[in-house]
């Protein structure tokens, strides 16, 4: 069965509410390929506005965090009730930026997989090795136990909504960790999709690994995109920088639908 292509796109902590405006005024929806999914993540402050904007048109939004208590004192986080209010349906998780810079363990991760699974609303797990453990040939071992991990405890037709961003932390254009601003390789990418598909079929059968989105993400760009999605375990991308600027991400999403 084919699955349905993903495009999503991850502002991080870039683009403000004019900026957002903006970039709605030069995207446009006419000849939206209708077989890629299109998700926007902006910050939870530019989730209203996005939501707004996308109405009736051909795309989802989606927070770029979630805490994992429902409501209480915990200054500074959003919970999944709030970013339901505020008209979203998935949430990224487990971010590699979430995970480096405020310390984000895979028990933390799957705790907030959980909470976004219980109120319907669709996890994009982000995953991947460094730099370090990649040099060190631990790639499939740390995938392995991060899917294991991240992915654990759900029923299996929650499991099916689960979207797996592996993200290799040396290829996030901007990382740290990322010597050349490089992307990986499609084929080594294809091989640890490849991979996660096998972890989640051992954890929840074939049914759900057959139907489960698996995306890649790390210096995707409209010059390199068909080279990844055209490979067979891959679903689609998650798209950093390449996504801030209205004309690019078009191209990415339309680059994609032909490949
Ligand atoms: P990039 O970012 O496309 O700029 O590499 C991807 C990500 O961090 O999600």
């Amino acid at each position: 069965m084919k699955r349905k292509s993903l495009a999503i796109a991850n502002w991080k902590m870039n683009l403000s509410l004019p900026d957002i405006e903006r970039f709605f005024d030069r995207f446009s929806f006419e000849d939206t390929p209708p077989d890629v999914e299109i998700l926007f993540c902006p910050s939870f402050i530019g989730i209203e506005r996005t939501v707004a904007l996308t109405d009736g048109k051909p795309a989802l939004v989606g927070a770029q965090d979630v805490y994992i208590e429902e409501k209480g004192a915990f200054t500074g986080e959003v919970s999944i009730r709030q970013i339901v209010d505020a008209g979203c349906t998935h949430v990224i998780v487990g971010h590699s930026e979430r995970r480096r810079l405020f310390s984000e363990t895979d028990e933390l991760v799957g705790e907030k997989v959980r909470i976004a699974l219980q109120h319907r609303i669709a996890p994009v797990v982000c995953l991947g090795e460094s730099y370090v453990e990649k040099e060190a040939g631990k790639t499939k071992q740390v995938v392995e136990q991060q899917v294991r991990t991240c992915l654990s405890n759900l029923r299996g037709s929650d499991a099916k909504k689960v979207i797996v961003a592996y993200e290799p932390v040396w290829a996030i254009s901007t990382s740290p960790d990322n010597p050349g601003g490089m992307a990986d390789s499609p084929e080594s990418a294809q091989v640890v999709h490849k991979l996660i598909r096998k972890v989640v079929e051992e954890m929840y059968g074939e049914s759900v690994a057959s139907v489960i989105q698996i995306a890649y993400g790390g210096s995707v760009d409209a010059n390199n995109v068909a080279t990844f999605t055209r490979m067979d375990d891959i679903d689609g991308v998650l798209v950093g920088s390449a996504s801030k600027e209205a004309g690019s991400f078009k191209k990415i999403i339309t680059t994609l639908s032909q490949s």
